[in-house]
C-alpha cells in the first residue's frame, strides 16, 4: 500500500501510469497533480475511489508545499509533467527555452526536493523521473527539450547516489514516441516516416511506459537506482 503522486496527471502518460498503479493494488492511493486542465484526471477518479486530484504547478515551489500538505507523506513520486516547444536554436524565443527547462527540469528538481526529507525520515521512497529518448538522441530542433531531459537524466543519476543509503531509489524512464496529445501536432506523413525509423515500426502506447514506471516503483525493485530505462521500441 503506497501513497503515490504523479505530476502531469491529466496527460496521456500520467493517466496511464495512474491506472496501472490503481489496477495493481486497490490499496494504493494515487494523487494526480493537475494545473489548468483536469477533466480526464477527474474521470479516472470517478472510476477509482482511491484516485484523487491535487492542484500542482510543478515550477512553483510553494505549490509543492501546498500540495504535499494535502496529500500527506509520499512513498512514490513520478515526475511526469513536461512539455516540448520545438524550434531551431537560431530562432528559439527566450520563452520557449526557459519554459521547457522550467517544466521538465526545474519541476523535477522541485519535486525531488519536496519529497526527499519525508522519504529519508521513513527510510523508504521511490522516485521515477520521466525523461525522454531526446535526452540521449539530441534531435535537431529540440535543443531546449533535449537539454532539459538530459538534465533530468543527470539529476536522476546524481541524486540517486545522495539518497541510496536511505532506502530511496531514483530512476529515470526514457520513452520514445508514445501516442498521447504531446504528439498530436505531428502530421500523418511525418508519423509514417518516424515509424519507419523505429525497429518495432510503431509508436508506443502509454500503458507500455506505465509498466516500466510501476516496475521501478515496486518494493522489490530495491537494488535498482540511478538507472535510465529506455522504452522506445528499440530506437536506441
Ligand atoms: N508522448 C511522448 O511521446 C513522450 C515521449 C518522451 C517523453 N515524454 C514525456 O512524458 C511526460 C508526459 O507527457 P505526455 O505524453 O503524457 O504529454 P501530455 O499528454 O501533453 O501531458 C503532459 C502533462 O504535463 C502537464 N504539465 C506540463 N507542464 C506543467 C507544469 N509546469 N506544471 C504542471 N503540469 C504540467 C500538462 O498539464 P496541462 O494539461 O495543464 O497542460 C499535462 O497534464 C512529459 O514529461 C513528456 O516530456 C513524452
Amino acid at each position: 500500500m503506497s501513497n503515490i503522486l504523479i505530476t502531469g496527471g491529466n496527460g496521456g502518460l500520467g493517466l496511464a501510469i495512474a491506472r496501472a498503479f490503481l489496477e495493481a493494488s486497490p490499496e494504493h492511493t494515487v494523487w494526480l497533480g493537475v494545473r489548468s486542465r483536469r477533466e480526464a484526471a477527474e474521470a479516472l477518479c470517478a472510476v477509482f475511489p482511491r484516485c484523487r486530484t491535487v492542484e500542482l504547478e510543478v515550477t512553483d515551489p510553494e505549490a509543492w508545499t501546498r500540495s504535499l500538505g494535502e496529500t500527506g507523506d509520499i512513498d512514490v513520486l513520478v515526475n511526469n509533467a513536461g512539455h516540448h516547444d520545438d524550434a531551431l536554436l537560431a530562432t528559439m524565443t527566450d520563452a520557449a527555452w526557459s519554459q521547457v527547462i522550467d517544466s521538465n527540469l526545474n519541476g523535477t528538481f522541485l519535486g525531488c526536493r519536496a519529497v526527499v526529507r519525508g522519504m529519508m525520515a521513513r527510510r523508504f521512497g521511490r522516485i521515477i523521473n520521466v525523461a525522454s529518448i531526446s535526452a540521449l538522441l539530441a534531435p535537431l530542433g529540440q535543443t531546449n527539450y533535449a537539454a532539459a531531459k538530459a538534465g533530468v537524466v543527470a539529476l536522476t543519476r546524481s541524486f540517486a547516489k545522495e539518497v541510496a543509503r536511505a532506502g530511496i531509489t531514483v530512476n529515470a524512464v526514457c520513452p520514445g514516441y508514445v501516442e498521447t496529445e504531446a504528439l498530436a501536432d505531428i502530421p500523418d506523413e511525418r508519423r509514417k516516416e518516424l515509424a519507419r525509423g523505429i525497429p518495432m515500426r510503431r509508436f508506443g502506447r502509454p500503458e507500455e511506459v506505465a509498466v516500466a514506471v510501476c516496475f521501478l516503483a515496486c518494493r522489490e525493485a530495491s537494488y535498482i537506482t540511478g538507472s535510465v530505462l529506455k522504452v522506445d521500441g528499440g530506437i536506441l
